[in-house]
């Protein structure tokens, strides 16, 4: 990060709006403490908390398979990675608590719809493979989105990242091994990885977003360097990366129109179900029904440790008075 020291604002300027244009464009970090435009408050609180969001749910996906792993090696390998995603959401809901609100209102607006998990979490794990294929694929997707979001301007955000990214590296890769151990083995556990390939591909491809022509929100954020690159862009980067990893594991991408362009130095690729996309974020998925209802009642089964902490709290802060 360069050090800068802010222009001479203009003068009537407002001096803070002033002072925080210098830094994002001197691409500093802004820190908690420092004043920022409420758009930008709210646009952070609105990604972070969603992204935290999308962490806890998106452990009931692999969360369902703990228990029928088919080996002591696969069910620590995925108690791991599940505990993982679980710390994913909390550095986030801590990064979204520095900015004013409050984590207990956060799961509120989860569990009433009031605020957004990522798309991919509502659909369905039918197989052991599905496992595999959500850490090549899921966790891909996420690092391609995520990397990115390690420079975004706001510095708790990009600092959860920096450790996210690690984490999401050890998930990617845990899921392609987990793949190419089953794809040497018999023609039904080909069957079961090119079944999963096939159900995760598209739904992946939507994590990035709507395409930018439809994203409301993606020009601004850049404009504030939260995001770093656009949705579409980080789709193609993901894609590009993908198909020589699904020709060494031996699958097929569910994609006819998926072909190496010489011109454009990229893979061309169909077009996304944006009606589906548009259901399954308003809530009408596979699973989004079933997922927030375990989330609801795991928030409502764990009230009585929220309130003894609280109570243990308060009778120490009481005590360190006397
Ligand atoms: N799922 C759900 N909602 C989505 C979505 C998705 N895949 N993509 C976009 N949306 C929503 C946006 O939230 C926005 O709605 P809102 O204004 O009510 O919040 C609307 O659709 C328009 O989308 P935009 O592109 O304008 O919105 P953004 O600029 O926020 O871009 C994003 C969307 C790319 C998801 C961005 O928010 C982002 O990069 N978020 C951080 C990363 C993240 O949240 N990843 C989720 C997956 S977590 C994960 O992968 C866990 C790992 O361990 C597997």
């Amino acid at each position: 990060m360069s050090t800068v020291t802010a222009q001479a604002p203009p003068e009537g300027a407002d001096v803070r709006q002033a002072e925080f244009d210098a830094k994002i464009t001197a691409d500093q970090r802004i820190e908690p403490r420092d004043w920022m435009p409420d758009g930008y408050r709210r646009t952070l609180v609105r990604q972070v908390s969603q992204h935290a969001h999308s962490e806890i749910i998106g452990m009931q996906p692999e969360g369902d398979w703990i228990a029928s792993a088919p080996s002591l090696r696969r069910k620590a390998i995925l108690l791991a990675k599940v505990q993982d995603e679980a710390g994913h959401g909390l550095y986030l809901y801590a990064a979204a608590e520095t900015l004013g609100v409050d984590r207990a209102d956060l799961t509120d607006r989860l569990i009433e719809g009031r605020q957004k998990y990522s798309s991919i979490f509502n659909y369905p794990s039918l197989s052991f493979a599905d496992v595999g294929v959500i850490g090549w694929l899921v966790d891909g997707a996420a690092i391609c989105n995520q990397v990115p979001l390690c420079r975004s301007s706001f510095g708790p955000y990009a600092r959860a990242m920096v450790r996210i990214c690690k984490e999401e590296s050890f998930h990617q890769r845990q899921g392609y091994e987990l793949l190419m151990r089953m794809m040497e083995g018999t023609d039904a556990q080909r069957a079961m990885v090119q079944d999963a390939v096939d159900r995760w591909w598209w739904p992946s491809l939507m994590m990035f977003g709507p395409p930018d022509a439809d994203s409301p929100n993606t020009q601004q954020s850049m404009a504030w360097r939260i995001k770093r690159d656009t949705n579409d862009d980080l789709r193609q980067k993901f894609v590009d990366m993908t198909v020589p990893q699904a020709e060494r594991l031996g699958v097929t991408l569910p994609d006819p129109e998926l072909v190496w362009n010489d011109q454009r130095g990229h893979y061309d690729f169909g077009e996304p179900d944006w009606v589906e996309f548009k259901q399954v974020i308003s809530g009408s998925g596979p699973k989004n029904a079933e997922r927030i209802a375990r989330r609801r009642a795991a928030h409502e089964k764990g009230a009585w440790v929220r309130e003894a902490a609280t109570a243990y709290a308060s009778k120490h802060a009481q005590e360190a008075t006397v």
